[in-house]
């Protein structure tokens, strides 16, 4: 599947560029976006950053200069007028986040753009193609709609609303900005507007409410026309709709439709409609003998004044969940992709157990033919009990179990809207018949970001644990980053996220779904600098756990990953406010409390009957985590302190992580044995990581985890966080055949061991447990081992001096029993590639370099006499250069193009 969503990608991508050439310079302009997004509605910041993809066939090629034009309509784009803004003739090579400039914008204003480019010799190219932005509502003022409801007869079924309003004139445009909480779906004519699920993102409904903007000209229609919408409890309880429709007509005049409640005759309609029961964690019952049909059409139901022999009555208006409304910037929660089973049994009579053989999250649709009232129930697992039938016990209390009642007569097909399931198995019971393979299909859910790498190898075991990692990443993307899709739980943890961020962000496209949750954690800050352990806090603590340096992390990988320095700045007090909390919690440098730590490592490893069913560590004090968080943030503080220009802040923060790092090593280094605390693999590897070891004690350190990793027969002992610095510690010092080592194991606790029990998603624990309490199936926490693949196997990395892949550092480790590696990452200028192979004595690199970027190339070789490049001398090679030898790699500097490096 990803491989289809990149082909699409590329090829929407190559279709844009091969339009948009120019004149004289062989360089195309194409894929050009606004705040991340192509052609994006409701774009709420008055300065959009724009961006561009460029190709070329020559090597080294750059851009000198560009010139941006932004007008207000078409006309004038292709007039060449840019009456918004006209950048002028800019000697700059920046591609990527280009602030808009010109005229102060306003609500909903529509923006069209295009661009042209010098290129590496000054030549010129001709405007791409035009692209555009519209803007979003911005001010408070600009909302006429009221939340209204449905509170005297509520019973806990979605509600179902319907507005009637007559078009006279003929219709420009419209759009409809709408919010209805928890979760709804809007509906237009009888037909269902675009393919957003599950929206709106879950965030603190108090704090902020994020709206949706749909383009609805093309479904209105002359005369009348009905808006419905259907609203189910999601994350919010109570359902609650605000709309406001917006319609523009040929002759310049517009109308406005809204949510008020209230006015008989105008108002909008309420009703219970078939869905008798909604739950994000227990699913959803419908009964398709209550339906209306037509409901949402103009022309079955009379419009007269409130009817309540058809069921329907007039709406209220109702409190305001008390956020303010801000435009949804992240991608939208949609169906990915429609999966089926490849195997059905019965394991009882009647029972029938559907294995997708692959756990995912989402939905089942239902096709099903049978006499009215019966009824079909669903059951979701993640494991199967003895006797084949599903079990459910690691759910805790989510029941996990939807209902369907048949209206009788044809095939039905039927699948939830307001719930969603993490599973493998689904049990189907109550089916009149024997159902089909084809009658259940799987629906796989999350937040639309786009895949964005691509890694295998020769070794099947290592392919198996990056899919393994890919689908648990792709299984917790529901607007917060979860910690699992199936149990009663699904919260954006934000120590599970420390060591996700990387993982996530070299896996997904996550440009957009990062500020937003950032901003979630934001919304948890309060006046003493506190955040709480999840966002929007439901469980946990506050203050969180120190460990949850995610919130620093997610700007500081938005900025390495894609050159953004807006979250840097937005957030940077918040990371101030919450790095002088963990200060002011700490005593001569150490910090004085937390929970978790290292959680989660092998059961030998932790503390009988603590948290979480026994997570935690028994050997890695939790204050030793906490204070080489604290050391760590502050770190991160400073470096971004230096890329705002806040110098105040660097000075600061470089005394405090100094102060830190010496307390952690006064601390926690045992001089007699060479290492840290325990001189356990997570507090020697966390120390190695934060760069906290002094130079000359480095080797023994090293020398210990290796020992220790033999001690445990190959294995890790390490928890959710100090799995990620072991691997990246031991590589980075030199000992990369070690982590391969415990990458490799099959046996416990290892993903291969996850994988030869059937695994198919990461565990949360490295033991294999069915039973209730904690242990979730599909939980990414454990699966930092992919960003590790990118970063060390493949060797794709951004150089942090130029950020966002400007610089890319292409250093791949050939380890093991690798002979070759694949490996891709979609950045934002382009494909870059890295795919090496070893035959013999022989090593052979290809690489990508995408246009107006640079990479530093590590070939393992012991001398540049050594190394070809296309067949000639690396050394002389058109377009490279050589810089140096360093520790048995022959360093070279390239521009972009297509390379072949061998070494012999
Ligand atoms: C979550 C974890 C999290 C932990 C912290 C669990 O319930 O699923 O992922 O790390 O709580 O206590």
């Amino acid at each position: 599947m990803r491989h289809l969503i990149r082909g699409a990608l590329l090829s929407v991508f190559c279709l844009a560029w091969a339009t948009g050439y120019g004149s004289e310079s062989p360089v195309r302009v194409g894929d050009l976006r606004c705040e991340y997004a192509t052609n994006p509605l409701g774009v709420d910041t008055l300065h959009p950053r724009l961006s561009w993809g460029l190709s070329s066939p020559r090597r080294g090629e750059m851009q000198t200069a560009y010139q941006i034009l932004v007008a207000s309509s078409e006309e004038k784009l292709k007039a060449g007028e840019g009456d918004l803004w006209d950048s002028g003739k800019v000697i700059s090579d920046q591609s990527t986040q280009v602030p808009y400039q010109g005229k102060g914008l306003s609500s909903r204003q529509h923006c069209y753009w295009k661009v042209r480019v010098w290129d590496k010799d000054g030549e010129a190219n001709g405007y791409s193609d035009p692209a555009s932005w519209e803007m979003a509502l911005l001010s408070p003022s600009d909302w006429k709609a009221q939340w209204i409801g449905y509170t005297a007869a509520w019973n806990g079924r979605a509600l179902y609303f319907r507005y009637h309003f007559d078009i006279r004139r003929t219709v420009k445009e419209a759009r409809a900005y709408v919010a209805g909480l928890g979760y709804y779906e809007l509906h237009l004519n009888g037909v269902r507007v675009g393919d957003r699920v599950l929206d709106p993102g879950f965030t603190d409904y108090s704090k902020r409410v994020l709206y949706s903007t749909y383009d609805v000209g093309g479904l209105l229609r002359s005369g009348g026309n009905v808006i419905g919408v259907i609203v189910g409890n999601g994350w919010y309880g109570m359902p609650k709709l605000l709309l406001q429709m917006e319609v523009t007509y040929t002759d310049g005049s517009r109308d406005w439709f809204y949510t008020r409640g209230g006015i008989i005759g105008e108002s909008w309609r309420v009703t219970c409609g078939p869905i008798l029961a909604n739950s994000v964690y227990d699913g959803e019952a419908y009964d398709a003998r209550l339906e209306k049909p037509g409901w949402d059409l103009p022309e079955t139901i009379p419009e007269k004044p409130v009817d309540r022999t058809e069921g329907w009555e007039g709406t209220v208006p109702v409190e305001p969940p008390g956020g303010r409304l801000v435009s949804q910037t992240i991608n939208p929660i949609k169906i990915m992709d429609t999966l089926h089973s490849g195997k059905m049994s019965e394991p009882r009579p009647g029972v029938f157990v559907y294995d997708l053989g692959q756990n995912v999250a989402g939905w089942a649709e239902l096709r099903v033919k049978g006499e009215r009232g019966v009824r079909v129930t669903l059951r979701f697992s993640e494991n199967l009990a003895a006797d084949g039938t599903v079990n459910q016990e690691n759910l805790r209390k989510a029941a996990a179990t939807d209902e369907y009642t048949l209206r009788g007569g044809g095939e039905e097909k039927w699948e939830p809207r307001f719930t969603y399931h993490g599973f493998r198995y689904i049990q189907v019971e109550g089916y009149p018949g024997r159902p089909g393979l084809q009658n259940i299909l799987v629906k796989v859910i999350r937040s639309s970001v786009d895949p964005n790498g691509v890694f295998e190898t020769n070794n099947e075991l290592v392919n198996r644990i990056q899919k393994m990692v890919w689908w648990t990443e792709a299984s917790n993307l529901y607007s917060v980053p979860t910690d699992c899709p199936q149990r009663d739980e699904r919260m954006g943890w934000l120590n599970d996220l420390t060591v996700r961020t990387e993982e996530a962000v070299y896996n997904f496209n996550m440009s957009r779904f990062f500020p937003k949750f950032l901003n979630d954690i934001g919304d948890t800050q309060a006046e003493d600098g506190s955040i709480t352990d999840t966002a929007p806090f439901k469980w946990g603590m506050r203050p969180a756990d120190p460990v949850s340096a995610s919130y620093l992390l997610q700007a500081w990988f938005l900025y390495q990953h894609y050159g953004d320095t807006r979250a840097l700045a937005d957030h940077f007090d918040g990371f101030k406010a919450w790095t002088d909390f963990l200060a002011s919690k700490s005593k001569d440098g150490i910090v004085t409390y937390g929970y978790y730590g290292d959680w989660a490592p092998p059961s030998a490893y932790t503390v009988e009957g603590s948290l979480g069913s026994s997570a935690v560590s028994k050997d890695t004090p939790v204050q030793l985590m906490s204070t080489g968080y604290l050391y760590y943030c502050s770190r991160l503080l400073s470096s971004m302190a230096q890329i705002l220009g806040r110098k105040d802040d660097k000075t600061k923060y470089d005394a405090l992580a100094q102060k830190v790092g010496e307390a952690f090593n006064r601390e926690y280094w045992n001089d007699a044995v060479g290492g840290y605390g325990a001189n356990n693999q997570s507090a020697n590897s966390f120390a190695l990581f934060l760069g906290l070891v002094p130079q000359k004690q480095v080797p023994r350190v090293v020398d210990n985890l290796v020992k220790d990793v033999k001690v445990a027969g190959g294995h890790l002992t390490t928890g959710n966080l100090c799995t990620k610095y072991l691997l990246e510690a031991l590589t980075t010092y030199g000992r990369a055949d070690t982590a391969y080592e415990i990458v490799t194991q099959k046996t416990y606790p290892s993903w291969g061991y996850m994988l030869a029990n059937g695994a198919t998603t990461l565990w949360e624990r490295w033991e294999e447990l069915t039973g209730g309490g904690m242990n979730s199936h599909n939980h990414p926490m454990m699966g930092s081992v992919s960003s590790w693949f990118y970063k060390y196997l493949g060797g794709i990395n951004t150089d942090p001096q130029a950020p966002g892949f400007k610089r890319i550092v292409i250093h791949p480790y050939p380890v093991g029993d690798l002979t070759w590696v694949r490996s891709e990452y979609t950045s934002m200028y382009g494909v870059i590639r890295s795919a090496w192979r070893r035959e013999g004595k022989t090593f052979r690199l290809n690489l990508t370099v995408p246009v107006n970027t640079t990479a530093t190339v590590y070939v393992p070789a012991s001398n540049v006499s050594h190394v070809t490049e296309g067949g000639n001398p690396a050394a002389s090679a058109a377009g490279v250069e050589w810089m140096r030898n360093e520790d048995g790699a022959v360093i070279f500097e390239v521009g972009s193009g297509d390379y072949e490096f061998v070494a012999r």
